[in-house]
């Protein structure tokens, strides 16, 4: 299993030498970007990734926890290589894929707790990501949702019946003890204080990529 390291529940005091030493480690950095309406959380921006975009070798994965994710595609496209955004944000789905299309980015879909993935059907042929909550969003530290694992276990089936290509993530309350439980369903899974918040940072992503 591929390993993202979310970076909200990192020591933001010299954020670039914290990342340096994980960055060789981990598959992705996932960018948490919320805007205090889709979630009751701020977190940080465009300019802000544009600028340890820098210090960072691997994947960007943002994951756009905003209501309107539309207006500002374009400036987080100069940094992501991956852009997800929320079933549940106010837009136009297939639009914003397009969009997304457009900038050279690869596009992610993202549905939070109680949205199934029967919901989200007709958009899975045209997605690089889906990306499955198994936390509400809005805030690191939370406790890994059981209903999760049914929805990484449905969308692996469904790619190998209809031939489709996205990969499957998994976001929210993922260490050790909850891995194995969605390892053999995903591609990669999200880690943010399991990792951040420990005096084993290198051991922790190793363990999960282990799995
Ligand atoms: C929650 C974010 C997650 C979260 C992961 O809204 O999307 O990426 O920060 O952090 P942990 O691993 O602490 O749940
Ligand atoms: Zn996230």
């Amino acid at each position: 299993m591929d390993v993202a390291l979310s970076i909200l529940t990192i020591d933001y005091n010299n954020v670039e030498k914290n990342l340096k030493p994980l960055d060789e480690y981990v598959d992705y950095i996932h960018m948490d970007v919320m805007d205090g309406v889709f979630v009751p959380n701020i977190s940080f921006g465009y300019s802000f990734i544009d600028s340890i975009k820098k210090s960072i070798t691997k994947t960007v994965d943002t994951h756009l926890m905003i209501e309107y994710p539309d207006k500002y595609i374009e400036k987080f496209a100069k940094s992501s290589d991956y852009i997800t955004f929320h079933f549940e944000a106010k837009s136009d789905i297939n639009k914003t894929i397009d969009l997304i299309h457009k900038c050279n980015v690869k596009a992610g879909l993202s549905i939070k707790p109680n949205t199934k993935v029967e919901e989200i059907l007709e958009y899975l042929p045209n997605l690089e990501m889906v990306l499955v909550m198994s936390v509400e969003p809005g805030f690191g530290g939370q406790s890994f949702m059981p209903n999760s694992i049914e929805k990484v276990k449905l969308l692996k089936e469904l790619r190998e019946k209809n031939g489709y290509h996205y990969l499957i993530n998994i976001d929210g309350g993922i260490n050790d003890k909850t891995a194995p439980f969605i390892s053999e369903y995903v591609d990669l899974a999200v880690s943010g204080s399991y990792i951040c918040n420990s005096a084993t940072p290198i051991e922790n992503v190793k363990k999960l990529k282990a799995l």
